[in-house]
């Protein structure tokens, strides 16, 4: 008899590897009290795109201000980093439009940098080097597919040059306050002393402006948030009927933040092939989906300090909406 063997390579364990983490993270969060699906996992290639459109809405106005802040205030941002060699490190780099802004301004101002984005996902991180080579090609790109810490602190003990982390778009906000402090406390570590972070916030504004920008016209931001069932049901063999389901979102007071969810029109089980086992929605009863924290000034302020980190200056927009925060990493 003939022996045979198979070799499986880092992509198929990792592919398999992320399949196994999705199971596991819905398992937990559609077995608990409050059912909840964790909103990392809006961003398939499906997500990512209705995200794309997002940005676009004349509704969510996140995407806009912070364009704005930078149009206005790259020359003052790259002013106060200073002139020394530079990396310049995006965190989950979307489709980079914003980032472009500074890049032009660094090359303005002929600034010794080179740009990395750091993602985990590798079609993400190697789109955006190639676009952004064939765009400024005189500009050293260096992608990483890693988790975000991991690379920061790869990229800290590469090379001596300064390290100016981006983690832009409010993205800090989908994590809860607890949350917060572990994720801004673990790039502190990795970050070595006089690194900055440009971290954009959004800002607490009135209910009726935030409650707009999660409930568009066009209904882009429910078909975002339905997606996760569609996702399911694809990748883990569920029988989810997204029309049973509607979109519901509303801000917080109390919590400070938006609260998205999918609530079930029905009384409905929901079998998942992937799960091996069904799951009973009441009738309305709410699937949290995703929570979007905003700021206050105070707040920017509280969380810097905290933390560790020197704030240097906050970068507005003219209606005070957003909030691009410029840090210091302060180590003794
Ligand atoms: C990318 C997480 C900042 O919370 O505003 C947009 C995602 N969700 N519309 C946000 C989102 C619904 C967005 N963040």
């Amino acid at each position: 008899m003939k022996s045979t063997y198979q070799v499986l390579s880092p992509g198929d364990i990792r592919s398999a590897r992320e399949h196994d983490e999705f199971a596991s993270d819905l398992l937990f969060g559609l077995s608990q009290p409050v059912k909840e699906i964790s909103s990392k996992y809006l961003y398939d290639d499906a997500g990512s795109q209705l995200f794309c459109r997002i940005m676009e809405l004349p509704e969510y106005y996140p995407t806009r201000c912070e364009t704005e802040i930078l149009l206005r205030h790259g020359p003052a941002i790259v002013e106060s980093v200073g002139d020394a060699r530079l990396n310049l490190v995006e965190m989950g780099a979307g489709d980079g439009t914003k980032t472009r802004i500074l890049i032009n301004q660094l090359r303005g101002r002929h600034v010794d940098f080179r740009y990395v984005p750091i993602d985990i996902s590798e079609s993400a991180v190697s789109e955006l080097c190639t676009e952004l080579v064939q765009e400024c090609p005189e500009v050293a790109v260096k992608g990483l597919v890693s988790d975000y810490f991991v690379g920061v602190d790869w990229l800290s003990h590469q090379n001596a040059a300064r390290n100016l982390i981006l983690f832009l778009g409010s993205n800090i906000g989908n994590f809860d306050p607890t949350r917060q402090v572990h994720f801004l406390t673990d790039l502190w570590n990795a970050l070595n002393h006089g690194d900055y972070l440009l971290i954009g916030m959004d800002l607490k504004k009135a209910p009726e402006i935030i409650n707009q920008a999660y409930n568009d016209r066009q209904g882009v931001t429910a078909a975002f948030n339905k997606n996760l069932l569609h996702r399911i049901n694809r990748d883990l063999g569920g029988d989810f009927d997204p029309d049973q389901f509607v979109y519901y979102s509303a801000w917080d007071p109390f919590a400070g933040a938006v609260k998205s969810c999918l609530l079930s029109k029905a009384p409905q089980s929901v079998y998942i092939d992937g799960l091996c086992r069904s799951f009973d929605f009441a009738l309305w009863e709410p699937i949290h989906t995703e929570s979007s924290y905003k700021f206050s000034v105070a707040d920017v302020h509280k969380k810097a300090r905290h933390i560790g980190f020197e704030v240097v200056e906050n970068f507005f927009d003219a209606r005070h909406y957003f909030v691009d925060s410029l840090w210091r990493v302060v180590k003794e």
